[in-house]
């Protein structure tokens, strides 16, 4: 990927808008858009044109900006800026990195609220793009982390998109990949497809593809094939949450492979944030898994490819048992489940 931002806060006129990269056209599309107003936003997150958990944090943090510009001549601004952080909360459930981006504005509004509105707006603004550089170099942090677990010339299996498009920039799965690929560029990625919206597919193989970085796409059942043949050393996946115990939400599928890479004896690996961990929940039990669209499964490519009237359940995220996770590795460094507390105190 090409150094640009996955979304930004542009500086135009006054304030400004919210730019980001329509994730739901790519490969066949590369195109930007501009996000002006908060029920865009909350749109944009809910439809996917932004997606994969940093990226959604960010996305809220902008939705923050935009509504506080379009509420900017109330007369209870502070009260109905809050009611719509509690809308932008509602667009996708699982991700934490929503909330906890909600939580750093309502933060700057608590501190400043005594400034003219102006001032406010501003101080938010200012604090979305602080975020913004943070991820970023975050995530390169952790790539650094990650890289020195990986053995030379490993085939690596990732699921779902954990790179630049799911983020800021680098990414975090992918961001390990990507700074492993700088010292040993004998390794071979490979992109799980990612049933059903296929993040694996067009998103995963359309970054390393640009970068030059050797990738195979395999569909999602064939992951224990390469394991059993001995071609995959290394699994690592990103995060949407991870309970305080280390069990971790992401993308429908990544239990399936972890469960296969511990039967196989394959280091299996997490890649995420802190701002990913929700220390308030206890297990994964405790993670609210989103129920998407029952569409997603049944049409592909405008097409039905099942019979009219079947019954279809898409949950969008599984829980990994945190005792099949080898490693979370964060930008504070690598930890075992059981660790996380570390980071935090
Ligand atoms: O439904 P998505 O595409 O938002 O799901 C994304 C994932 O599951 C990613 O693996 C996760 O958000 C980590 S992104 C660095």
């Amino acid at each position: 990927m090409n150094n640009e931002k996955t979304i930004e806060w542009v500086k135009e006129g006054k304030y400004g808008y919210s730019l980001t990269i329509d994730q739901t056209l790519i490969p066949n599309e590369y195109k930007k858009i501009k996000i002006k107003d908060s029920t865009s936003m909350y749109n944009a997150i809910k439809t996917m044109i932004v997606r994969g958990a940093p990226a959604i944090g960010i996305a809220g943090a902008h939705g923050v900006c935009l509504a506080a510009i379009e509420l900017k001549n109330e007369s209870n601004f502070i009260e109905k800026l809050y009611e719509k952080i509690e809308y932008l909360n509602s667009s996708r459930p699982t991700a934490v990195n929503l909330s906890w981006a909600l939580k750093a504005q309502k933060i700057v509004i608590e501190k400043y609220k005594d400034l003219s509105v102006d001032e406010i707006i501003n101080k938010l603004i200012e604090n979305a793009i602080r975020l913004e550089n943070e991820d970023i170099e975050i995530n390169k942090k952790i790539g650094d982390f990650g890289a020195v677990l990986v053995p030379k010339g490993a085939g690596i299996l990732t699921h779902c998109n954990a790179g630049a498009l799911a983020t800021v920039g680098y990414g975090t799965a992918l961001g390990v990949i990507r700074s492993v690929y700088k010292k040993d560029p004998t390794i071979m990625v490979y992109a799980d497809e990612t049933r059903p919206r296929q993040q694996g597919a067009r998103l995963t193989t359309y970054e390393l593809v640009r970068d030059g970085i050797p990738v195979t796409l395999i569909t999602d059942g064939m992951c224990s094939y390469f394991m059993k043949k001995g071609m995959i050393q290394f699994v690592v996946t990103g995060a949407d949450r991870i309970a305080s115990n280390g069990d971790t939400a992401n993308k429908i599928g990544t239990s399936t492979i972890a469960i296969a890479a511990n039967y196989y004896n394959i280091p299996f690996y997490i890649a995420a944030p802190k701002s990913t961990i929700d220390m308030s929940i206890k297990s994964g039990e405790d993670i609210v898994i989103e129920l998407r669209d029952e569409n997603e499964v049944k049409i592909i490519n405008d097409k039905p490819i099942c019979s009219e009237g079947v019954k279809v359940i898409n949950p969008s995220f599984d829980v990994t048992d945190n005792k099949l996770i080898k490693g979370i590795i964060t930008e504070y460094g690598v930890f075992k489940p059981n660790e996380l507390h570390k980071i935090f105190s």
